[in-house]
C-alpha cells in the first residue's frame, strides 16, 4: 500500500475524505497532521482524533499544526461546516492524546522515515506544508505525490470562488502558503472548485451512501447531509464534494483528468486575494480538469459500505 499523510481542516468533507483513506486497503495512512481552517485548529485536531477512534484506527498518529496562516489572520468557515466542524454530527471523544511534534517537524521526520515513497494530501489550507518546505527546502520536491484540494480555475462561469466572487476557501486562508506549494517545483496536483463542482453532493447521493449501512457510511452521510442543510440556508441547492476528490484520486487515478499548467495566487490584499490564475510559465501543477462524478461516489459507497 502507498504511503501517505493526510493534511486536513475537519471539516465535513474533510472528515469523509479521511474516512475513505482509512477504508482504502492501497492506502497505508501514516499519520493526520491538522491545520487551522474550517475551524479551530483545536477544533480540528480534536475532530481528526475522534474521527480515528471511530473508525477503529487510534493508532494512527495526529499531529497539530499551524493555528494560523503565515502571514494574514485566520479565517474560518462555520457556516459552511457547523460550529464544531462536522456538521453537526457529534463525536465520542477520544482518550489518544496528540502527538508531541508539530505537524510541519512530523512531516519532515516521516520523510525521512518513509523515503521518497511517501504521498501528502492537503486538503486545508497549505500552512503546514509551507512551513516544512521553509525548513527545508526540498522538502515538497522530495515526495513521491503532492495532492492539494485548493483554488478554483477557468470554471467559465462569473462566480468563481465560493469565500469570495474570486477565491476558494483554502486557497484564500492562505495564499503565501499555497504560493510556497505552487513555487516547490513539486508540481501538486490541484483540485480545485472547477473540478470538485463537477462531484455534486445531492441528497439523492447521500441517501445511498446512507443506506450502505455501515458506521463509516451512515456517518459521512450524516455529514454531508449537515453540510447541505447548512449551505441550503445559504441558497445554494448543490453541494460539492471538494477533499474526498484529492483521495479519491491517490486510489484511483484513472477518475480524473490532468492537464499540465502553470498557476500564480494573487497574495496581497485586495479583493483578488486568495485567486488562482493562469499564467505564462513552465507548468507548475497538475490541474484535475475532468471528473468521473458517478465514479467517485461508486468508489466511496463501495469502500465505506
Ligand atoms: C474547501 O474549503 C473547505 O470548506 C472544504 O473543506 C474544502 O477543503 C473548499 O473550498
Ligand atoms: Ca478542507
Amino acid at each position: 500500500p502507498r504511503p501517505i499523510v493526510h493534511d486536513c481542516d475537519p471539516g465535513t468533507d474533510d472528515a469523509v475524505a479521511l474516512l475513505l483513506a482509512l477504508h482504502s486497503p492501497d492506502l497505508d495512512l501514516r499519520a493526520v497532521t491538522t491545520t487551522h481552517g474550517n475551524v479551530s485548529l483545536a477544533s480540528t485536531t480534536r475532530n481528526a482524533l475522534d474521527l480515528l477512534q471511530f473508525a477503529g484506527r487510534a493508532d494512527v498518529p495526529v499531529y497539530a499544526g499551524a493555528a494560523g496562516p503565515l502571514v494574514r489572520a485566520a479565517v474560518y468557515a462555520p457556516e459552511i461546516h457547523g460550529q464544531g466542524g462536522l456538521g453537526g454530527s457529534d463525536l465520542p471523544r477520544s482518550p489518544v492524546p496528540v502527538g508531541a511534534l508539530h505537524a510541519a517537524l512530523a512531516l519532515l521526520a516521516l520523510a525521512d522515515g518513509v523515503g521518497p515513497d511517501l504521498s501528502v494530501c492537503a486538503t486545508g489550507p497549505v500552512t503546514n506544508l509551507a512551513l516544512a518546505e521553509r525548513l527545508r527546502p526540498g522538502f515538497l520536491r522530495g515526495l513521491r505525490e503532492v495532492i492539494v484540494m485548493g483554488g478554483s480555475v477557468d470554471v467559465g462561469a462569473p462566480k468563481l470562488g465560493n469565500v469570495t466572487p474570486y477565491a476558494e476557501f483554502n486557497a484564500f486562508a492562505d495564499p503565501h502558503a499555497l504560493r510556497v506549494v505552487l513555487e516547490s517545483g513539486a508540481r501538486p496536483v490541484l483540485f480545485g472548485l472547477n473540478l470538485t463542482r463537477q462531484v455534486r453532493v445531492t441528497r439523492e447521493r447521500t441517501a445511498t451512501l446512507a443506506a450502505a449501512g455501515t458506521p463509516a457510511a451512515r456517518l459521512s452521510a450524516d455529514m454531508l447531509n449537515g453540510y447541505l442543510d447548512l449551505i441550503e440556508r445559504r441558497d445554494q441547492r448543490v453541494g460539492a464534494l471538494h477533499d474526498p476528490c484529492t483521495v479519491a484520486y491517490a486510489v484511483r487515478p484513472d477518475l480524473f483528468r490532468l492537464e499540465d499548467a502553470h498557476l500564480q495566487v494573487v497574495a496581497d490584499d485586495t479583493e483578488g486575494s486568495g485567486m488562482t490564475v493562469r499564467a505564462d510559465g513552465a507548468a507548475n501543477v497538475r490541474l484535475a480538469v475532468e471528473a468521473d462524478e458517478d465514479g467517485v461516489w461508486a468508489l466511496l459507497g463501495g469502500r465505506l459500505g
